[in-house]
């Protein structure tokens, strides 16, 4: 088999004019592609988690948009950009916290609205350019933050991470991971610990997995884990990603993340959030406008388990994200360069 980190995240097929995904719900087993060109089939894969992480849906979304107006809105003459604006609304709704899925439906729209005198031939072939750069550019902003990452990185330190941040949450390198990824291209050695991230298990299933596949040293801990970790001295620095950060600093990301920087500044260890430009919302001025996911209670009650594993009827209380306060993160780093406190991202387009 060939490893993960070989086969994008997210891709087009030029032939079938159909998005590509890897189905995420099945790794580290299986490793199965997609081909998806029908917008319900697009909302379910992301709603389901089959490609997930903030960049990647965003870049799925780009994709999947152009896929589907190639395939069910080539003969819509007339009241093409209505059609593709609804369709854009529907694919939005499919997860609300990742500022990243309206931030690149809203690149496309543009596109479509920007152009409405062209025929619907021409305003195809730049929906399928811009859904490619949207792309491109997710590749570039990853690297970029991994070279900015690095110079928090420190040969045989130890470094923490929450949920998937990796690759196989954007177009390649992922966010946190990229300065990981960078450090072992280098020759540097260091140790990565990946928090496993319940309910749905992305440290387990996705970051342990791609990074071990590279050769990274990867150790898997339960979430409870991470405060023993680090009072035992064996973790240097926080790397995590982001779904959406506020025009203050307050950062949403996977559920777990906010008790993690409260750990980190418990025992002084720098907390990093890596954000490329498409995750920072400036139009948010704090962590209070951010609307957290809710999900199925059955991801925790009994998805992952052979049988159930908590009493019929128990309340549930499942929130996909949580918000770090400003106050625990020590720098955000962007593919612009890095940001240390007060942060103030209001004019950051
Ligand atoms: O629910 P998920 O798996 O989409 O959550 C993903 C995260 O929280 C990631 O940390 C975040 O999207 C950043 S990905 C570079």
């Amino acid at each position: 088999m060939s490893n993960i980190l070989d086969i994008e995240t997210v891709a087009l097929d030029e032939e079938k004019k159909a998005l590509v995904i890897i189905d995420q719900t099945r790794l580290p087993y299986e490793t199965k592609l997609l081909y998806l060109t029908e917008l319900k089939e697009i909302w379910d894969a992301i709603y389901l988690l089959k490609v997930r992480g903030a960049p990647a849906i965003g870049v799925a979304a780009a994709i999947g948009i152009y896929a589907y107006a190639e395939h069910s809105l080539k003969d819509r003459v007339e009241d093409f950009s209505d059609a593709f604006k609804k369709a854009c609304d529907y694919l939005n709704s499919a997860r609300p916290t990742a500022v990243n899925l309206s931030w690149a439906l809203g690149r496309m729209l543009g596109m479509v609205e920007d152009n409405k005198g062209l025929p619907v031939e021409e305003l195809l072939q730049r929906l399928h350019d811009e859904a490619l750069l949207i792309k491109e550019e997710d590749i570039a902003m990853c690297r970029r933050i991994g070279e900015y990452g690095l110079s928090f990185i420190r040969e045989d330190c130890g470094v923490l991470t929450h949920c998937n941040a990796g690759q196989l949450a954007t177009s390649k390198y992922g966010t946190a991971t990229a300065p990981m990824y960078l450090a072992h291209e280098r020759g540097m050695s260091i140790r990565v610990y990946c928090d496993e991230t319940r309910p749905l298990l992305q440290g387990a299933r996705l970051t342990s997995y791609e990074l071990s596949s590279a050769g990274l040293d990867v150790t898997l801990l339960c979430d409870n884990m991470a405060g023993a970790v680090m009072k035992e001295g064996l973790i240097d620095a926080v790397f995590v990603g982001c779904d959406r950060v506020a025009a203050n600093g307050d950062t949403a990301n996977k559920i777990g993340t906010s008790s993690v920087a409260v750990l980190a500044a418990y025992y002084k260890i720098p907390f990093y959030v890596c954000a490329p430009s498409s995750t920072i919302d400036a139009d948010t001025p704090t962590g209070d406008g951010i609307r957290i996911e809710q999900r199925p209670e059955s991801e925790v009650t009994e998805m992952w388990y052979k049988k159930r594993m908590a009493p019929e009827n128990i309340k549930v209380y499942n929130p996909a994200f949580d918000v770090t306060d400003h106050s625990l993160i020590t720098a955000i780093i962007t593919e612009r360069g890095i940001y240390y406190p007060p942060y103030d991202f209001r004019h950051f387009r």
